[in-house]
Parts: C-alpha cells; structure tokens; sequence
C-alpha cells in the first residue's frame, strides 16, 4: 500500500459510510442529481457494487483520529460502452471533504488508485476522469496530475449540462 492512510474499502461498514460519503460527492459534483441519502435503494446499489466483483473498487483516505475523509473509486470497463470509452479504460471518482481539502489527499488517492490499476493491467492502462465543465477546481486538479482532456468528448448526460472526459495513460 502506497500510504498508511489509504485502506481499500472491503467490509460491509466501509461500504456503508461510502456510500453516505458518495451522497455528499454527488450532491456537489451533480447539482440536479436525485441520489440522496435516505435513497435506500439508490445506497444499497452503490454498496452492492463495490468489491463484489473486479472491475469495480476503491480506497478510503483516513484523517489522523482513523476517520475516513476522502474516497476514489475505480471502474474498470470491460465494453466499448461509448465512442470514448475502449474496454480496459479505468473510470475513477474522487472525493475528499471540504475541510480536508489541499491537503494532499486527493493525490494520495490518486495514486493509490494508479497503482492499483497499473497492477490489475499488466501493462499500459488508460484512466479516464467525468468533470462537469463548470467545475474549475477539479479541472485544475486532473491537469496538475497529469490528465488532458480527450478532444471533442462533450458528454450531456443530463440536459443542460457539460461534461469533459479527461484521460491519463499509465504504463
Ligand atoms: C478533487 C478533489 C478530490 C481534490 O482533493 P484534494 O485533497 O483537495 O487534492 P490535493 O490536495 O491532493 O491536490 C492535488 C493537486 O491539485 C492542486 N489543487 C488542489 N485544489 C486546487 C484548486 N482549488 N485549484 C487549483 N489546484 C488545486 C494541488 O495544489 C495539488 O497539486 P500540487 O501537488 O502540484 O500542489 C477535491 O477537491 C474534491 O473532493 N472535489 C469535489 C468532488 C470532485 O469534483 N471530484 C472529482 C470528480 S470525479
């Protein structure tokens, strides 16, 4: 492991504070998003899903006091599931709480995530980031550890709004 801060989120009380963690990350990051914490089925999904099988996963970063404050989440794809995504892409999510923020964290994550990917590929992997266009803190972030934006990849999810898709290759 690449930090004593880091753990990978395997047990059942790991999953149930992500996903709690995973309702505050979509609340800010998806404005009109309806996934909301007492959304049990929408919760129960995301706990499900992690860990149960090995394309999805992810890491918990801890404060001092053992708290976890931060998570990434790794999804690796095993189809082409759009023009911009090959099988074999890694989508990560991250998310650190605001009054941890700058401190680092997210990089730890990051790297812990890139790790783990490098590892599961045997070889040259692609990581690929969901920002909304409006979101300057996390474009600043995905720049500054080393993801460029994949040319012409405007992605609406929802109407109204823009997504860019950033990638980083791994060797
Ligand atoms: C994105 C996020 C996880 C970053 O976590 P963090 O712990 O603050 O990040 P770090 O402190 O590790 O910073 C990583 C790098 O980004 C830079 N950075 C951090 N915040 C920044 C900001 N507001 N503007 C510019 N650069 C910034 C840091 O300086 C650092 O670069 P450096 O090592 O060259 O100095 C956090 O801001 C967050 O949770 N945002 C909301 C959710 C989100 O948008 N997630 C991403 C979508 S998947």
């Amino acid at each position: 492991m690449v930090n004593d801060n880091i753990r990978l989120i395997e047990d059942e009380e790991s999953k149930r504070k992500l996903a709690e963690m995973y309702s505050l990350f979509y609340r800010e990051t998806e404005a009109d998003g309806d996934f909301c914490l007492d959304d049990k089925e929408a919760i129960d999904t995301m706990v499900s899903s992690i860990g149960n099988s090995q394309n999805k996963w992810g890491y918990f970063v801890d404060n001092s006091r053992g708290d976890p404050v931060g998570f990434i989440l790794c999804h690796r794809y095993t189809n082409a599931a759009s023009s911009y995504i090959k099988p074999g892409d890694v989508e990560i999510e991250s998310f650190v709480e605001r009054g941890e923020r700058g401190k680092g964290l997210g990089k730890l994550l990051k790297n812990a995530a890139t790790d783990s990917i490098a590892e599961m590929a045997k070889g040259p992997a692609r990581v690929l980031s969901f920002v909304e266009s409006t979101n300057e803190t996390n474009l600043a972030v995905l720049r500054k550890t080393g993801f460029s934006e994949i040319k012409g990849s405007g992605y609406t999810g929802d109407p109204g709004r823009m997504y860019s898709i950033y990638a980083r290759d791994i060797d």
